[in-house]
């Protein structure tokens, strides 16, 4: 199975090298769903070998540079460019991160500044060579577990490119910048990053090629302020119960992770995205660390449970971690309601719980998915998020198990809100919501 139709005319086919070419060899289509064919190492170095100008711009006032995430200067021109144009057109509202989210998404370990791709437009008139930031886009390096069917044979680690926060001012929008952008970070990835063998990308709107699409739901967490910015109409009293939790305070096994716990939460969560079709993984304490430790600003808000004790030790049985993120309303050249600030909306990453293992389940270290104790943890989840990150409702994507999480937690979807994904430089089949493990901004 090929990815979805009309592949050939993916604007972005770029990335990566064009995976449309190559044999289409009817037997690998049946039997290998991820697809060697084009041996992404071997194009890889033919591209590096030639060492590619950079990419050439339709006029000279355009030039090519970097942003620098911990230069004060850059991460607030960064910040205001993206919180001021970054969102599609299709969508309500967007994602406003703050400038700590930014520094935190743009820098795991292993990160190149020069992948913090800035498209700079001289000012006219300006004698000192001043120019403004107009356009942006990132390549984030991370390691994605790729297997066949759930639970197939062993997962192949592929390290890969995120590429993400593309966006141009909207005065140059329409006119083949965006592509440009695409080509130039295709060619810096190629350049500097001799390992990256593919990358992931996703959208709001569909462009052709998608791998898979992912919906997003959401509970409200404090209804009055929801209704006060038009979020959602005014419940009834029977819906405002119908939204209540199932219970109101977290249990007592449940809390923050600390440093302590991150070797047996990488483990843990290692094995589980190890299963899906697509998963993450960490390579290294410090990555997961950098991921997922609790951080003041409320970047990443990260909780366990302990499993009771045993010979005097706890162990983990679980963990959950989400995001709170202003979303502010699509006001592209339009005036802003004046509803009062932003929606502060948590939006989850990842959840595990280790449940006990069925007799019948394949080998040690398999997580057999518990559709009773995953709703356990997103309680506590949503209730940290409500009562000490204030956030106003939570958001979860039907990737993962999340699915199961719609009925029991009364998660509504958020209208025409989808995520499409797309891969580059393998060939993959499509892949359902609940094939995908890793989650993708
Ligand atoms: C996305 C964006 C950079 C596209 O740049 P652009 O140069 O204006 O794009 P154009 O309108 O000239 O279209 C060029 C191609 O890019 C494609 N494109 C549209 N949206 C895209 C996206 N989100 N990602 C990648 N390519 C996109 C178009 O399909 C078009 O292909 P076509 O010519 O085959 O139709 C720009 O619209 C933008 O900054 N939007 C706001 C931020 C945003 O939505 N970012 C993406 C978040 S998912």
């Amino acid at each position: 199975m090929q990815s979805g139709p009309g592949i050939e005319n993916n604007p972005i086919l770029a990335l990566l090298g064009d995976s449309t070419d190559g044999p289409d060899d009817p037997v690998e289509q049946t039997h290998s769903i991820f697809w060697r064919v084009h041996d992404p190492i071997e194009r890889c170095s033919q591209i590096r070998s030639t060492a590619p100008p950079p990419v050439d711009l339709p006029n000279s006032d355009l030039f090519w540079a970097t942003i620098d995430v911990n230069n004060t200067a850059d991460n607030e021109e960064l910040y205001q460019f993206l919180s001021k144009n970054y969102g599609a057109d299709n969508v309500q509202y967007r994602l406003c991160y703050t400038r700590d989210h930014l520094a935190w998404i743009l820098q795991p370990p292993g990160y190149l500044p020069a992948l913090h791709l800035a498209l700079r437009q001289k000012i006219s008139g300006s004698s000192d060579q001043a120019s403004q930031l107009v356009g942006f886009v990132a390549g984030i390096p991370c390691t994605i577990s790729l297997r066949e069917a759930p639970n197939s044979n062993e997962p192949e680690l592929v390290p890969s490119m995120e590429v993400n926060l593309l966006c141009l001012t909207p005065a140059l929008r329409g006119l083949g910048l965006g592509p440009l952008l695409i080509r130039e970070i295709t060619r810096r990835i190629l350049t500097l990053c001799p390992r990256t063998q593919m990358a992931v990308y996703t959208t709001s709107v569909p462009l052709p090629g998608e791998v898979a699409r992912s919906r997003y739901y959401y509970q409200p967490l404090n209804i009055p302020r929801l209704v006060e910015c038009g979020w959602m109409p005014t419940p009834d009293a029977a819906e405002a119960d119908y939204y209540r939790l199932p219970r109101s305070s977290l249990r007592p096994t449940v809390r923050r992770l600390s440093v302590a716990d991150i070797s047996e939460a990488r483990s843990l969560l290692n094995r589980q995205q190890a299963q899906f079709c697509m998963g993450r993984h960490w390579d290294s304490d410090i990555e997961f660390q950098h991921c997922f430790l609790p951080r003041p600003d409320g970047t990443v808000e990260t909780w366990i449970i302990e499993s009771p004790p045993e010979d005097g030790t706890h162990h983990l049985a679980g963990l959950i971690s989400f995001s709170v993120i202003p979303f502010v309303p699509q006001t592209l050249g339009r005036e802003a309601p004046s509803t009062g600030g932003p929606i502060r909306a948590a939006f989850a990453n990842y959840a595990v719980v280790d449940c006990p293992r069925p007799a019948e389940t394949p080998g040690e270290g398999h997580i057999h998915p518990c559709p009773q104790r995953l709703v356990e943890i997103y309680t506590d989840a949503l209730i940290v998020a409500r009562d000490l990150c204030n956030a106003h409702l939570f958001n979860i994507l039907d990737t993962q198990h999340c699915i199961e999480l719609v009925e029991p937690l009364h998660f509504n979807p958020v209208m025409a809100a989808t995520m499409h994904v797309y891969i580059y430089n393998r060939k993959v089949r499509n892949l359902t919501a609940p094939e995908i493990g890793i989650v993708l901004s």
